[in-house]
């Protein structure tokens, strides 16, 4: 168990940044999410705290010691990568054992901690097997037991899940949550599917272009992104963004933009100006009165069925939309409905620094 803290950690090929001064602290236990795009440097920063690659500027620490000069062996963590590569040749039990086996641990020991292991991942009966007898389930789980063994302060895992298929990507992530319950051990998890992310992590840290967007718990940022690029980001369908102005009197903001008017209670901070408004798909409701407060014209371009709520891909003069509604409200194709908004649930960005303002 430990704390791991990036401070203005940063990270450099030659001119390249690929990690900017990057402040993170991983709370002791914690499950923590590093979510972005291909190529935001998530296997970086997971390296870095490894030891794997050198830092360039700024600390990180394991348990409140500064790491930078510690070779990855002295760091008391354990790694789980994407291409797990179990030796073809050993048993299951040997796979597992072998790190353990070279810190020239008394073979008792090695035994208990193995046969624990193996409970905890239900993988005991297949011990004495060889890799090429399992499932791809079946080794991911011996990877990631051989990482338990070795009784780190910190897990981490690079993609772990990503070379299963989808329905044993969400039994394993179910796993990989109860894990982390009963070991009670700090895990730092990548995975750039903002799925697995929401529904792994107690926080997420969400990355792009190696600069920190946002972290918070997966409730946070849903409801509060701080920036155009995590509400986009997180979220599927992915929120709706309308250009609009806002404009404000002494007691009401008007946000204008073609075909929609919603009032909002006046603030201080609201300045006169453009904004981009966003809408969540399923704060989008389709009502039968066509005048209402905060409503939406569009017509329904194409529907997504998907057994208990559907997506309609919809276009108006506001430009396209998605919209979540159940199954029994789903409208025709080619119908034109008129959908309602609670003002409460709206997201206004700056247009120009893309950053959040309510
Ligand atoms: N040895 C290297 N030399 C130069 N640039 C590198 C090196 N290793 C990685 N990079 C660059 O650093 C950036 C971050 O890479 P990283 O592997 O951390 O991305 P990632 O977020 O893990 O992406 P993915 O989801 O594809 O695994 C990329 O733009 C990559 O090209
Ligand atoms: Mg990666």
């Amino acid at each position: 168990m430990a704390r791991v803290v990036f401070d203005r950690a940063r990270k450099q090929y030659s001119e390249n940044v690929v990690i900017h001064d990057l402040s993170l602290t991983i709370d002791d236990s914690e499950f923590m999410v590093l979510v972005g795009p291909s190529g935001c440097g998530k296997s970086t920063a997971l390296r870095m705290i490894a030891g794997l690659e050198e830092i360039s500027d700024g600390f990180i620490s394991i348990g409140d010691r500064v790491v930078n000069d510690l070779h990855p062996k002295q760091r008391d963590i354990a790694m789980v990568f994407q291409n797990y590569a179990l030796y073809p040749h050993m048993s299951v039990f040997d796979n597992m054992a072998f790190a353990l086996k070279l810190r020239k641990i008394p073979k008792s020991e090695i035994e208990r901690r193995v046969r624990e292991a193996a409970r905890a991942l239900e993988i005991e009966r297949l011990l004495d097997r060889k890799p090429k007898a399992l499932s791809g389930g079946q080794r991911q789980r011996v990877a990631i037991g051989r990482a338990i063994v070795r009784e780190p302060k910190v897990f981490l895992m690079d993609e772990p899940l990503s070379n299963l298929d989808a329905k044993l990507r969400v039994s394993m992530r179910a796993e990989i949550k109860k894990l982390h319950r009963k070991l009670q051990t700090t895990f730092i998890y990548v995975t750039h599917d903002q799925i697995e992310a929401m529904t792994l992590g107690d926080r997420i840290a969400i990355l792009n272009g190696g600069k920190l967007q946002q972290c918070g718990t997966p409730h946070q940022v849903y409801a509060e992104p701080a920036n155009l690029f995590v509400a986009t980001f997180i979220g599927s369908p992915q929120m709706n963004l309308l250009d609009a102005e806002l404009k404000s009197s002494s007691t009401v903001t008007m946000i204008t933009g073609p075909d929609f008017c919603f009032t909002l209670p006046q603030r201080a901070d609201y300045s006169a100006g453009d904004v981009k408004v966003g809408l969540r798909p399923e704060h989008l409701v389709c009502i039968a009165d066509p005048n209402p407060q905060h409503a939406l014209t569009a017509q329904v371009e194409v529907v997504e069925p998907l057994g208990a709520e559907s997506y309609l891909y919809l276009s108006g003069k506001m430009g396209n939309l998605v919209a979540r509604v159940a199954a029994e409200q789903t409208p025709q194709v080619g119908e034109a409905i008129t959908l309602t908004i609670d003002a409460g649930k709206l997201h206004l960005f700056d247009p120009r620094t893309e950053t959040r303002l309510a």
